[in-house]
């Protein structure tokens, strides 16, 4: 049966996605976004819609909407920017999500599903880092995300409330925001598109685990409809398990952009790790997913995305 689904951050580049997958399943969906990164145009029209801070009273959305489930990425998403302010990082990523998990407490939601980050990881342990090794972020921004994990942890404690953490590897694909910091992917595809020259920081041997946004708005929607009672720890990476270096994704973005510019060299930038690749065995062991797009197609949707979008 369908569920009434509170989107956080659904009118952002993953939360579109989501809104969207959810729909398509048969579930109702409502998106709560303050519009500061997304855009209205970016809400499904099937969706309802607040525009709310959440930073700042989201009662009206619960009581309004009345969701069974609320799934959250609404949060300041760039390492730089947390590392240039982290008090607003902190404001926003933890105190606002303290206060989306105490309204859904306060509204009888069943279920959080949260969108936590590699970022937690920082300094990992392993070449493949899985759920239960040690987090040591590397950044505010990671210090942020991985503090939410514990404030979840402690509401169902506390009150019971079912919740779930994915750690999203680096997303990509269409509608990322190509003047954002984090996604390679869209700020090169739109500077190759429009015959700009990307940097490439730290030598372009840093490795990361690229997965196409709509793997993982499959996987968030499976989560939701999975059986989680009774489980300990519900904290699963959302990833492809497969490290590429940004020189090899240029390359390739290169060829679908029908470009031969050569990347200009800069130096690292604070917070940056050299390798985060994620184990995702533990959620394919809860849900019936792997991550069904290659790096090639994601690439070639993504440019043509963005080369419609011009
Ligand atoms: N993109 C990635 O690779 C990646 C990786 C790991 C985790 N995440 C997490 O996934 C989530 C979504 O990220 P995204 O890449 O889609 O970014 P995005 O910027 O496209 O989406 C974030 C959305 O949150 C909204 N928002 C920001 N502050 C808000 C506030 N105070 N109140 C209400 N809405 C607010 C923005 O308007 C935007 O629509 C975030 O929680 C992010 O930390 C993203």
């Amino acid at each position: 049966m369908g569920r009434k689904v509170l989107v956080t951050g659904g009118a952002g580049f993953i939360g579109s996605h989501v809104s969207e997958e959810l729909l398509r399943r048969g579930h109702e969906v409502a998106v709560l976004d303050n519009l500061s990164g997304g855009s209205a145009s970016q809400v499904p029209a099937a969706a309802g819609f607040y525009e709310l801070d959440i930073t700042e009273s989201v009662d009206k959305a619960f009581e309004d909407f009345r969701p069974h489930d609320v799934i959250h990425l609404a949060a300041q998403v760039s390492v730089a920017v947390s590392m240039q302010d982290p008090e607003m990082d902190a404001r926003i990523n933890v105190l606002g999500s303290l206060n989306v998990i105490r309204a859904a407490v306060r509204h009888g939601v069943r279920r959080v599903i949260y969108a936590s980050s590699a970022a937690c990881y920082g300094i990992g342990e392993g070449d493949i880092l899985e759920e239960d090794m040690r987090c040591m972020p590397a950044s505010f921004y990671g210090a942020s995300k991985y503090a939410v994990e514990h404030c979840l942890r402690s509401a169902q404690q506390d009150s019971g409330l079912e919740w779930a953490a994915l750690r999203f590897a680096n997303v990509y694909g269409p509608r990322q925001d190509p003047q954002g910091e984090a996604g390679v992917v869209a700020i090169f595809a739109r500077l190759l598109l429009d015959g700009g020259k990307p940097e490439i920081f730290g030598g372009g041997e840093l490795k990361r685990d690229y997965i196409f946004v709509e793997d993982v708005a499959r996987a968030v929607a499976l989560v939701l409809e999975a059986e989680l009672e009774g489980r300990a720890d519900p904290v699963f990476n959302c990833s492809t398990a497969v490290g590429t270096t940004t020189n090899e994704i240029y390359a390739l973005l290169k060829t679908a952009c029908s470009s031969d510019v050569e990347a200009s060299a800069a130096p690292w930038r604070p917070g940056d790790v050299q390798s985060l690749i994620l184990d995702n065995s533990r959620l394919r062991g809860l849900v019936d997913w792997s991550p069904g797009v290659t790096l090639e197609e994601g690439i070639s949707r993504t440019a043509a995305f963005f080369r419609d979008a011009t």
